[in-house]
């Protein structure tokens, strides 16, 4: 029986698409283990806030048709808070403060992030979601959320499709959470470069996803003008040339001097 369990053990360890059949099968597993704790950290979000941000939901069970659904993945669930925010804190980090921002999540379902985003200083909060049944809850939410640490209070969920969707003037930091199959990814992409190809104000796009950033492949290709700004395991962020700069010179602006002294970092949650 040993020995039976060995050989099958070093037929895998020869063979290299075994092993990799055999490492697909442990992440599947590790992510299935992970998914239930945060399942247990939405819910524990909810009970605090009393909000309903938490329930999985098929999008035609929301108001999509079953064609736009299979371009909108299929299914809302949330963004784990974890990975938001470190996101956001590495973004925060490099551009010296939110203040002058406004943060948009592109497929923004019941408001989860806008919920989140609103414990940073940005200047104004902005979703975009399609699922009419989703944008409801999402209203309801946003006008029931209140946290003693919420430093924005100016947040927007809007009915609409990201395809369309206008960017806020000035400094933006949008993200998108698994909203999109790789086309529909790449055309968002294309969309708002377009709007903003360069010029003084920067556009960051994060595009997180819990399992590994390269599951959508070159659709988060930077379409030029357009950079490649970070990139780890879960998160890949692009942006226009403004935010590039931004992003290399650690948040001082080319046409300001910034007294470090009277310059106070941005405190996160
Ligand atoms: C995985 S969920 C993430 C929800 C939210 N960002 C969060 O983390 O809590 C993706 C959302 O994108 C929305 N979506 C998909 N395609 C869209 C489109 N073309 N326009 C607007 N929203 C879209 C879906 O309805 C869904 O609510």
């Amino acid at each position: 029986m040993l020995g039976r369990i060995a050989r099958i053990g070093a037929s895998f360890i020869r063979s290299p698409g075994k092993r990799a059949w055999a490492e697909d099968k442990l992440a599947w597993k590790l992510f299935q283990l992970r998914q239930r704790r945060q399942d247990r950290i939405n819910a524990a979000f909810d009970a605090r806030h009393g909000t309903d941000t938490a329930a999985e939901v098929a999008l035609t069970e929301a108001g999509v048709g079953a064609d736009d659904a299979a371009r909108g993945n299929i299914v809302y669930r949330p963004l784990w808070e974890s990975n938001f925010h470190a996101g956001l804190r590495a973004i925060e980090a490099k551009v010296g403060g939110f203040e002058d921002f406004t943060f948009v999540d592109i497929g923004s379902g019941k408001g989860k992030l806008l919920l989140l985003a609103s414990l940073y200083p940005f200047r104004r909060i902005v979703g975009i979601e399609y699922a009419e049944g989703l944008h409801a809850v999402a209203e309801r939410n946003v006008a029931h959320f209140a946290a003693p640490n919420q430093r924005c209070k100016t947040l927007v969920p809007m009915l609409g499709d990201a395809l369309a969707f206008q960017l806020p003037p000035g400094p933006v930091v949008a993200l998108i959470f698994n909203a999109f199959d790789r086309e529909t990814t790449a055309r968002a992409i294309a969309h708002l470069a377009r709007q903003r190809p360069d010029g003084a104000a920067p556009v960051f796009v994060v595009y997180e996803n819990v399992r590994r950033a390269a599951e959508i492949g070159a659709a988060l290709n930077a379409p030029a003008p357009w950079h490649t700004i970070a990139q780890t395991r879960r998160r890949i962020v692009i942006g226009n040339a403004a935010a590039a700069r931004r992003w290399q010179s650690g948040g001082r602006r080319a046409s300001e001097t910034i007294d470090a002294a009277t310059t106070a970092p941005a405190t996160s949650p």
